[in-house]
């Protein structure tokens, strides 16, 4: 029971330092500029940042797979950002419903699903 929810505490630290931001930590909140609807909306500009570098790096692709070019970063005129979305969804789901349910001993580390364990730095992941 303690074990239990000792484990579901830690992936919850873990997702929280993935996709959002601690409470504690300030930044200036440029909202005209966001239309986050996944991530979370006080998320600081550098972990903003963070998360994108990754994105890129983990499809090997840049910025504009998912952002249209010539337009504000907040629009979604391309629609490549909202199959991101469903992604990121996905991902979290896989986490909180499934991986964490798997049984760890102390010694081995929780190990997440992330965008890089299926893409591998391909946009349409590889099946060979
Ligand atoms: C794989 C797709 C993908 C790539 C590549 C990507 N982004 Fe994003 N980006 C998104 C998605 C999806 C959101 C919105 C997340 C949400 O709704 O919570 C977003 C949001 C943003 C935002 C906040 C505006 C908004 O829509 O809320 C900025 C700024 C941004 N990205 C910049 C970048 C930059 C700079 C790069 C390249 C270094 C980049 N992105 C690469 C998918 C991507
Ligand atoms: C469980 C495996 C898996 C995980 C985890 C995963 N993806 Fe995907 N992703 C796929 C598959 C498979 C496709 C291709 C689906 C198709 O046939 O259109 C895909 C497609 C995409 C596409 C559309 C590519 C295109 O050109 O149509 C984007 C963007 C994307 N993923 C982003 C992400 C991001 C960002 C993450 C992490 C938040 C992520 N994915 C996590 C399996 C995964």
């Amino acid at each position: 029971m303690i074990r239990g929810n000792k484990r579901k505490m830690l992936l919850l630290a873990a997702l929280t330092g993935v996709f959002t931001v601690s409470l504690l930590s300030f930044s200036p909140i440029k909202q005209q500029d966001r239309n986050l609807k996944v991530l979370s909306k006080n998320i600081s500009d550098d972990k903003l940042d963070q998360i994108m570098d990754e994105f890129k790096a983990d499809l090997g692709v840049k910025c504009n797979y998912c952002h249209a070019p010539q337009q504000p970063k907040s629009s979604d005129a391309n629609p490549k950002k909202d199959i991101c979305r469903t992604m990121m969804r996905m991902t979290d789901e896989m986490n909180l419903k499934y991986v964490s349910l798997i049984p760890h001993a102390d010694t081995v580390k929780l190990q997440l699903v992330n965008c890089n364990t299926c893409h591998r730095g391909q946009a349409i992941p590889s099946v060979k």
